[in-house]
């Protein structure tokens, strides 16, 4: 069972194949270089890409307006790259998500083309319409600052369309049953070429009623069972990330009380707190998040991650809070964006420090769920703040000093490379750091390989374990007869900490460290006394290094709410 439930314990690698790697010359990442650094991919050690958005699209906001849900778009290549492309994967033992991008089209759809066309037309009801401009138009915006309105008139239709995004992005109306059953038909065409499952973009907003007459939207549910089940009869262990910032208390209005609806999802509201924690110093928010969102059913996992490709939302944090993430990670005006978060990458972030990149990345890796990592953070890649909005963290992945960082042949990226300052792709890239043994990329890898040993965050039970020092991070994991237990410090200066594992008997007495040589031994009274180096992290195995013959076939002590036994 714990193979099936295969993104249980996974590492995910998301990337944007135009930005990748072009191997024809014309500017464009596309199919054909990704899939010849699937080696370089499968050494990194990640077992899952979440692939951004491929197919045609007029590319106003980097794919995810999509006009043609069943194709590839030419700059990247055909549907038979794209196939060789997941056939090189499976190869490898890699699997592949997609974006399920049907929030919305491109209002160069053929369907909206359609719809704009007629009020007769058999498209009209795909999308919201008004005849008059509906009196909340003003509300409800995505992008603040950049998006006016969530209505807009089309001449053509003579009427008002519904767009929770940009003015191009109209809505589907997601509660049509032809919409809907043309979304399965759409996961059920990329299921046949080869992908895992699909990163659902924007499903609070898929599933919400739409309208003029929609005060307050209100979820449908339902739905997400809908997905879910097609899926699984197309394919047993497909799976659906959902990208939902939503509060910790409907958390399981996604996953489903019985495990029947979403697989996984982002944990949004753990990334916010860790922002936090990373900035202040103090670990007791990031402690109550971990709380908040621990209800979930065995067979559900979060996604946990940094940073992505959008900005680093911190709308959950009070003002408080979020003054101090922004004060410490994006302090001027430009690096901040849609008035509540930073659209910086990960490494800029951290003044490209080192010790807190790893002590970053230790976290992602240790925290309940399952890592994604963005393209390029492998190798600490920064960001050009002189592209507009989210742009700046978007550039091409920086492979070599060769020119344009050896993503392009040609002299016209399809988006500038960054090639000046600390982290221009002379100092920072993969061909150099793979020489380094003591480079970003190969700790990467190291710590990659680790995470995938150590089964027992992806699966088991966790607690925060107490210390007097907010600055310091405790979490034990529970699994098969089996703990593993980590301790972070967030503050730049060294600790000293006293803690006991809090197992029964001598079970808790030996932590055996599995980075480093230095290994803890309680002393009578059951306390390890640690001194822990500013930003420092330690991975520990509870007890000696028989985990293996330890390790039980099922998990006796499995409670809570456990919708299926681990
Ligand atoms: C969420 C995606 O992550 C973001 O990049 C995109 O702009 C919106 N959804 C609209 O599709
Ligand atoms: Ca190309």
């Amino acid at each position: 069972m714990i193979d099936d439930l295969w993104y249980k314990n996974s590492v995910f690698y998301c990337l944007s194949v135009g930005t990748y790697m072009d191997a024809n010359g014309d500017g464009i990442g596309d199919f054909k270089g990704l899939l010849r650094r699937l080696d370089y991919l499968q050494g990194l050690g990640i077992t899952a890409i979440w692939l951004m958005p491929f197919q045609p699209s007029p590319g106003k906001d980097d794919g995810y307006d999509i006009s043609d849900y069943y194709g590839v778009d030419p700059r990247y290549g055909t549907l038979g790259d794209f196939v060789e492309f997941t056939h090189g994967c499976r190869q490898r033992g890699i699997r592949v998500i997609i974006d399920l991008v049907v929030n919305h089209t491109s209002d160069t759809h053929p369907w909206f083309r359609e719809a704009r066309s007629s009020p007769d037309s058999e498209y009209r009801d795909w999308y919201v319409w008004a005849d008059k401009k509906p009196a909340n138009a003003g509300t409800g915006m995505v992008f603040p600052g950049v998006q006016k309105s969530t209505w807009s008139r089309d001449k053509e239709a003579k009427a008002w369309y519904f767009h929770r995004f940009y003015d191009f992005q109209p809505d589907l109306n997601t509660s049509n049953p032809r919409v809907q059953a043309e979304i399965l038909k759409i996961m059920g065409f990329w299921i046949q070429l080869g992908v895992s499952g699909f990163r659902m973009d924007a499903v609070p907003f898929v599933i919400a009623t739409k309208g003029a007459k929609v005060r307050t939207p209100v979820e449908q549910y339902d739905m997400l069972r809908a997905f879910r089940e097609f899926l699984q009869w197309r394919q047993g262990n497909a799976i659906i990330l959902a990208e939902a910032n939503v509060l910790p208390e409907t958390d399981m209005e996604y996953f489903g009380d019985d495990g029947d609806r979403m697989q996984m999802m982002f944990n949004f509201h753990v990334n916010q707190h860790l922002f936090y924690a990373l900035a202040s110093a103090d670990s007791r928010s990031l402690a109550k998040a971990l709380k908040a969102t621990k209800p979930r059913p065995a067979s559900a996992q979060w996604g946990l991650f940094l940073r992505n490709h959008d900005e680093l939302d911190l709308g959950r944090l009070t003002k408080a809070q979020r003054d101090v993430v922004f004060r410490n990670f994006g302090p001027d005006k430009n690096m901040q964006l849609y008035g509540r978060g930073i659209r910086r990458r990960l490494a800029p972030m951290l003044g490209g420090d080192r010790r807190r990149l790893e002590l970053a990345y230790s976290l992602m890796c240790t925290l309940p769920g399952t890592p994604v990592i963005r393209y390029g953070d492998e190798i600490g890649m920064g960001d050009n703040l002189a592209l507009p909005e989210r742009n700046c963290a978007r550039t091409p992945m920086q492979w070599s000093t060769e020119p344009h960082a050896g993503f392009t042949e040609s002299d016209k990226p399809c988006s500038a490379i960054i090639d000046k300052g600390p982290y221009g792709f002379e100092h920072v890239n993969v061909a150099k750091q793979r020489r380094d043994p003591g480079s970003m990329l190969n700790w990467t890898e190291r710590i990659i390989r680790m995470r995938k040993e150590v089964p027992e965050i992806g699966w088991g039970d966790f607690r925060v374990i107490a210390t007097r020092d907010p600055a310091v991070l405790i979490i034990r994991y529970d699994w098969r007869n089996n703990s593993a237990l980590f301790v972070h410090n967030l503050d730049e200066r060294p600790r000293e900490v006293s803690f006991a594992a809090g197992l029964p008997g001598d079970t808790g007495k030996l932590l055996v460290n599995l980075l480093s040589e230095d290994h803890s031994q309680a002393n009578e009274r059951d306390q390890h006394r640690l001194v822990i180096e500013g930003y420092g992290y330690r991975w520990y195995r509870v007890g000696g290094l028989d985990y293996l013959l330890k390790r039980s076939d099922i998990d006796t002590k499995a409670g809570g709410n456990a919708a299926h036994p681990a």
